[in-house]
């Protein structure tokens, strides 16, 4: 026999060959569209710094996620920008709030899609903090009681599952308790449970108009230094009744993805976050990269390292690739 022994390359070489081989696949069913809500009517209004997200009025909020869903995508993730913010980010657990009225009207016309809500304050207060304040510090422990009600008021119109994403210790016990009292034992808790502080949220501020006014979130959210600490988080998301574990941003964290995934036995998901979505766009806009490549790279290196579900805003533009073949 000569030299090399081994060759690798007999099974990559052709597509069919490779298509077999293939240890790690992304489908439509492994995505969740995130979108965002926002108070008026008629309105579908583009978010600069994400070419291709819109910000939706709720009595259109269907489209997008009729279209994801036709297409094979189970799952929206609403996010919500308020008529109006207050230093406790009451609307946040508004009854008629943007999100609980998204939920209602996409319950009603999507039955079958599965609602998520994020569960956070930081788009509804004026500080634009993930909790309430007391001075300049965010107080952990007043804020669980605002966080449960928030997912409650979720809850009531129909929810899902629900997203705590503030990092408050002890808020998924306080939400699973509020939720189990009322009767609402079927909605699931979906924890950002490893939450890194990370500039790559910087568009999603944008777009959500929750950029802190002061300060920054390193009091909360976790050193991305850290990723011991992100098991620790897990362990404890995981016993105060989490259903499934998150581990956000996700490509400059496969590490942790890994981790988490070696760590419970609890489905894992991973959210490729705005910055890593904008960076993407903004690279194939100018030519610099092959936006579609790069992309379909990325979400599969994220299901490799690990993850069972990604949030991504390409979600829809991958399962239209998917229809056409493309996806693998
Ligand atoms: C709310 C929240 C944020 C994101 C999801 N939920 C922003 C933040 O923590 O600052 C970021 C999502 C993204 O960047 O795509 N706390």
């Amino acid at each position: 026999m000569g030299f090399p022994q081994r060759r690798m390359r007999r099974l990559r070489r052709s597509g069919t060959v490779r298509r077999m081989v293939r240890e790690t696949w992304v489908r439509p069913d492994d995505l969740i569209l995130p979108l965002f809500v926002r108070p008026g009517r008629g309105v579908r209004e583009p978010v600069a710094s994400m070419p291709g997200v819109d910000r939706w009025s709720v009595d259109r909020v269907v489209e997008p996620a009729r279209e994801a869903f036709e297409l094979g995508v189970p799952a929206v993730i609403l996010f919500g920008l308020p008529e109006g913010k207050d230093e406790e980010g009451s609307e946040a657990w508004a009854e008629e709030g943007v999100v609980q009225q998204a939920v209602r009207r996409l319950k009603a016309e999507l039955p079958e899609l599965v609602v998520v809500t994020d569960v956070c304050l930081c788009e509804y207060t004026s500080h634009g903090h993930c909790g309430l304040l007391q001075g300049e510090r965010v107080a952990n422990d007043p804020t669980l009681d605002r966080l449960a009600r928030t997912a409650l008021s979720h809850a009531r119109a129909g929810v899902d599952w629900v997203a705590p994403s503030d990092m408050m210790d002890g808020r998924v016990a306080a939400i699973r308790r509020a939720l189990d009292e009322a009767g609402f034992d079927d909605v699931s808790i979906l924890a950002y449970s490893a939450k890194y502080a990370s500039a790559f949220y910087g568009p999603f501020r944008e777009a959500a108009e929750s950029a802190p006014a002061f300060g920054d979130r390193r009091g909360y959210q976790m050193d991305p230094a850290n990723a011991r600490e992100a098991l620790l988080e897990v362990d404890l998301d995981v016993a105060e009744g989490a259903d499934l574990v998150m581990v956000k941003p996700a490509l400059p964290y496969l590490d942790v993805i890994r981790q988490v995934r070696e760590r419970v036995g609890l489905p894992v998901a991973a959210y490729q976050v705005s910055g890593e979505y904008a960076m993407l766009r903004a690279a194939g806009m100018q030519g610099w990269i092959d936006e579609r490549q790069a992309f379909l790279e990325s979400l599969t290196a994220i299901r490799r390292a690990g993850a069972d579900l990604i949030l991504t805003y390409y979600a829809t533009e991958f399962a239209r690739l998917w229809r056409e073949g493309l996806g693998g």
